[in-house]
């Protein structure tokens, strides 16, 4: 590849939004759990020609990132030593186990009201939510907000319907914005299982596949999971109904499964006014 391909190359990347470089060799995240990436790890195959000095890619410094189990045990004892919301929210923007956080502008924990009797969770920070450093802000977040007032709550304190709190299962964008691999959602499970203890909601909904399969890995699709009630276990003893809905960012694509969300909204209306 020659310099005004291998540039042109990089563009294309820049603009589908891959902007953060890894590695200076393909890294398959999908293999993560089972191929730790590490300092360690075996050298690439030399090229076969050697590449001449000026036409030499700069190598990329690579961080000692740990394995997925390591950096779950120390994601489990970061959420541990958390007593509140905003303490737990300091613990996981000094976290530095996900490799996430080395392409992310921001960490996005949540948004809204503090133990609010409703608990929103969604997927992973988009490009705005990475800008602005809130959950839900682009334009599906808009979308929620208005799926949420036409049940009557919002996040929003100055608001007199507000009540709920919005997260995420991962709270760092991933490149590109593809989906969190099962890495990735693993080593931010400890922190969302302590930020749902900490909250203590009456109701939890969560916007689509990743946070329905973060929270009850083996769950149908969302397709057949949305709309059934489950209940997610409190370590201090009972359980919290959780619906599993389509994602809002979903909802944008294909406006004709707004039916299906609304009904699922009118149940967690009726669900919030029993509790
Ligand atoms: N989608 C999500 O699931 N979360 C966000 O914060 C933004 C978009």
């Amino acid at each position: 590849m020659n310099e005004a391909q291998a540039r042109a190359l990089l563009d294309w990347y820049k603009a589908s939004g891959i902007d953060t470089a890894e590695a200076s060799t393909p890294t398959d995240f999908t293999e993560w759990p089972k191929t730790p990436f590490r300092l360690d790890r075996p050298k690439a195959a030399a090229p076969a020609r050697p590449i001449p000095e000026k036409e030499a890619p700069k190598p990329v410094p690579i961080a000692d990132t740990p394995s997925t189990d390591e950096a779950v045990g120390l994601a489990q004892e970061a959420a541990d030593g958390a007593n509140s919301i905003e303490g737990l929210a300091a613990a996981i923007a000094a976290f530095e186990g996900c490799p996430l956080k080395a392409g992310a502008r921001n960490t996005v924990v949540y948004d809204g009201i503090i133990k609010a009797p409703l608990l929103i969770i969604g997927e992973a920070p988009g490009r705005e939510e990475d800008r602005i450093g809130k959950p839900f802000v682009g334009r599906a977040g808009q979308l929620l907000d208005r799926m949420l007032a036409s049940i009557g709550h919002s996040r929003s304190s100055g608001d007199e319907l507000g009540d709920t709190c919005i997260t995420n299962s991962v709270y760092w964008r991933p490149p590109g914005n593809r989906a969190p691999t099962e890495a990735e959602k693993a080593t931010c499970l400890p922190f969302l299982r302590k930020f749902i203890e900490l909250s203590a909601p009456k109701v939890i909904v969560l916007t689509g596949n990743v946070s329905t399969q973060s929270l009850f890995p083996g769950a149908p699709g969302i397709t057949r999971s949305r709309g059934t009630w489950r209940e997610w276990p409190l370590a201090q003893g009972g359980t919290v109904p959780v619906m599993p809905i389509f994602h809002p960012a979903y909802l944008l694509r294909s406006p004709a499964q707004k039916r299906l969300a609304w009904a699922d909204l009118l149940q967690i209306r009726d669900r919030l006014c029993a509790t």
